[in-house]
């Protein structure tokens, strides 16, 4: 299986998205694919506030105002709201990215406990719903959009870590039911539900990626270079956080304008069924 290349900022299409001037906020914004959709958007000309608990240089040199919380708490949430909504004066564009986290961990439903099913609930739906609550005005005001990053663990639970994707299973239905409530006052909400993509969930030698290797008994370098035939990745290739970003930004401008309530997979080809 050949492997084909995935686009670059050389020969990215010229699209015109539209977003000069918007205000967006994006989570999980430090690294990995919110960093890289904090990139495309500040490309763009969008005025952004990105979040994490670290402020990274990567994130910095964007030019994003960025705002430190820890996004798996409401009174996290409430920082970068009241932040995000004082420095932008409002918001047109959301992206709940952050999820996965500290928590994300190769365990079986009897190994998860109650603690850790909260905070996988805290992270990876409860800071989407706070963010959003404390959004929505302004985005109804402007007519604005929202996307949030879902996984295709919800839609495939088997053999991603239960909690998890019981809570991307959530917030995918949360999307669809705001896309529901909020589509006839202006406002488009899209999921786009990532397969394996190439960020330090993998590649951390710490973290989930390792683990998953240790389970299997490989190498964490051989089980990465294995993935595409482990994960049945027709396009022979893991997916790149820009790749991701680029379907984010284009289902927030208004070019997708008719796009609203779907669950958008990239996923490489993983998933077999229809
Ligand atoms: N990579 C994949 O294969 C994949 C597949 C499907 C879905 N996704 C989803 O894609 C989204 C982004 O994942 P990624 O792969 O880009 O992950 P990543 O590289 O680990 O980045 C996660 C981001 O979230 C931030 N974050 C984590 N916990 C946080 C907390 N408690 N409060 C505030 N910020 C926090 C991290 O910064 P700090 O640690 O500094 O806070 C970082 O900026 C997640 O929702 C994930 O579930 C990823």
């Amino acid at each position: 299986m050949s492997a084909t290349a995935h686009p670059t900022s050389e020969n990215r299409s010229t699209m015109n998205l539209n977003l000069t001037s918007k205000t967006a906020v994006v989570t999980g914004a430090s690294r990995g694919i919110g960093l890289a959709t904090v990139r495309r958007l500040v490309t763009e000309g969008v005025r952004v506030v990105g979040a994490a608990r670290t402020i990274t240089p990567e994130l910095k040199e964007t030019g994003a105002l960025t705002v430190s919380a820890d996004l798996s708490t409401a009174e996290g949430v409430t920082t970068l709201m009241t932040g995000a909504l004082a420095e932008l004066g409002g918001i047109d564009l959301l992206v709940n990215n952050v999820g996965a986290g500290d928590d994300l961990r190769a365990a079986g439903f009897l190994d998860t406990d109650d603690a850790q099913w909260l905070r996988n609930m805290d992270l990876n739906l409860l800071s989407t719903v706070r963010a959003s609550r404390a959004a929505l005005p302004s985005l109804i005001e402007r007519r604005g959009a929202m996307v949030n990053v879902s996984s295709v663990s919800a839609r495939q639970p088997g053999g991603s870590p239960v909690a998890y994707s019981a809570a991307k299973a959530a917030l995918t239905a949360t999307g669809k039911a705001m896309a529901e409530e909020f589509g006839p006052q202006g406002v488009r909400i899209n999921t786009v539900s990532p397969g394996v993509v190439r960020t330090s969930i993998w590649e951390a030698p710490d973290g989930y990626g390792h683990q998953v290797a240790a389970e299997a008994g490989s190498e964490h370098a051989s089980f990465l270079q294995g993935i595409p035939e482990t994960f049945g990745l027709t396009t022979g290739r893991i997916i790149e956080a820009d790749e991701v970003a680029a379907l984010i930004v284009f289902l927030l401008s208004d070019v997708a304008g008719s796009i609203t309530g779907v669950d958008h997979v990239i996923d490489g080809g993983a998933i077999k069924a229809l």
